[in-house]
């Protein structure tokens, strides 16, 4: 008679059911015979919360308790398991990483979840209004999420992500990482300084390190889309470093937009007369800032609004057919 080893693991199930069947000979029953009882058994596990809830059931049928039940069902599947020679617990590790992979999504299913980040340090500045505009032109439903006054550090390097793409530094990334790993596409912009992106962006960015790791890829498939804002300098480095890191995870860059900034000197209360300024620098001292120095807010920039129309408009279309 076989004997199942105390703390038995599923190989051990596995075994004991093969020599048990052996004994009372059901070895010779095939796979789909296997599969049919399977089923039976199912629909008896599904008949035992029935009576433990009052509901009302057939006073001619056995209902067994759901122990019983469940302990019939980890019997035919281990011998399914056994005759298709399948190690459950290999199968069952591989498929959980193909799951903790999925979108779980939390919107209503059948809709996609599109998120806009704004990286810049202005929660309300052009990069925001730029990414809302792209989002708004999806006519998808979407989550715009501003990394303004967010603590976000740049990547350890330590690797504490490699087991399971999930990254171990404790800190407002994490939250605006989840909400990555469950977007179907990523709108992502940020402002130029000092010729490059922003730190908040670049750090923001830099985290999807923990995305790509045992050639499994969080965030592959998704679509994206750069937004970039500068002072007037039109500045490529932002851009490409968006498009690189939008790239190396897997992701699709369905468009770019680009959307003029303005200079912090129109603004500091010193931008008239201080001589290393960007108001000084580009119209020379002044009596007066005027609405003439400074630049159209997003909505006003015609071209900026096209692209952010376009790309969006774009974006929503693919989503729709995608899902
Ligand atoms: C620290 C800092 C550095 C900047 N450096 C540049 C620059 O090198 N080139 C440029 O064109 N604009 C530069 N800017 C201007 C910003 O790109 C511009 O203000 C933009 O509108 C910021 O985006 P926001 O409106 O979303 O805040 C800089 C701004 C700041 C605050």
């Amino acid at each position: 008679m076989p004997i199942l080893p105390p703390n038995p693991t599923l190989a051990d199930f596995q075994t004991y059911v093969r020599d048990m069947e052996v004994e009372r000979g059901f070895d010779e029953q095939t796979v789909m015979h296997k599969c049919l009882l399977l089923g039976e058994e199912i629909g008896e596990l599904f008949k035992a919360p029935r009576k433990t809830n009052g509901l009302k059931v057939d006073v001619t049928s056995q209902i067994g308790a759901a122990d019983e039940e469940l302990a019939d069902v980890l019997i035919y599947l281990c011998s399914i398991a056994n005759r298709l020679d399948i190690d459950l617990e290999a199968a069952f590790r591989q498929k959980e990483a193909i799951n903790h992979n999925r979108q779980w999504t939390k919107g209503i299913r059948g809709l996609t979840v599109i998120l806009g980040i704004s990286a810049s340090g202005r929660e309300n500045g052009i990069t925001s209004e730029a990414v809302k505009a792209v989002l708004e032109a999806t006519e998808q439903p979407y989550e715009f999420v501003s990394l303004a006054g967010l603590q976000i550090n740049g990547c350890r390097g330590c690797t504490g992500c490699a087991g399971d793409n999930h990254c171990v530094v404790q800190d407002d990334w994490l939250a605006i990482g989840e909400k990555m790993r469950e977007a179907d596409a990523i709108v992502f912009g940020a402002p130029n300084y000092y010729g490059t992106i922003n730190a908040l962006g670049h750090a923001c960015l830099e985290r999807t390190f923990c995305f790509r790791h045992r050639e499994v890829f969080s965030l592959a498939g998704k679509l994206s889309v750069v937004v970039t804002v500068d002072g007037g300098a039109q500045n490529s480095a932002v851009g490409d470093f968006i498009r690189k890191m939008m790239q190396s995870n897997l992701m699709s860059v369905v468009g770019s937009v680009y959307a003029e900034g303005y200079s912090q000197c129109l603004t500091c209360g010193y931008g008239l007369d201080c001589a290393v300024g960007g108001v000084v620098g580009r119209y020379g001292f002044l009596e007066k800032i005027g609405p003439e120095h400074c630049p159209p807010r997003f909505a006003e920039q015609e071209s900026g609004v096209f692209q952010a129309y376009k790309v969006g408009k774009t974006l929503g279309s693919i989503l729709r057919a995608r899902f």
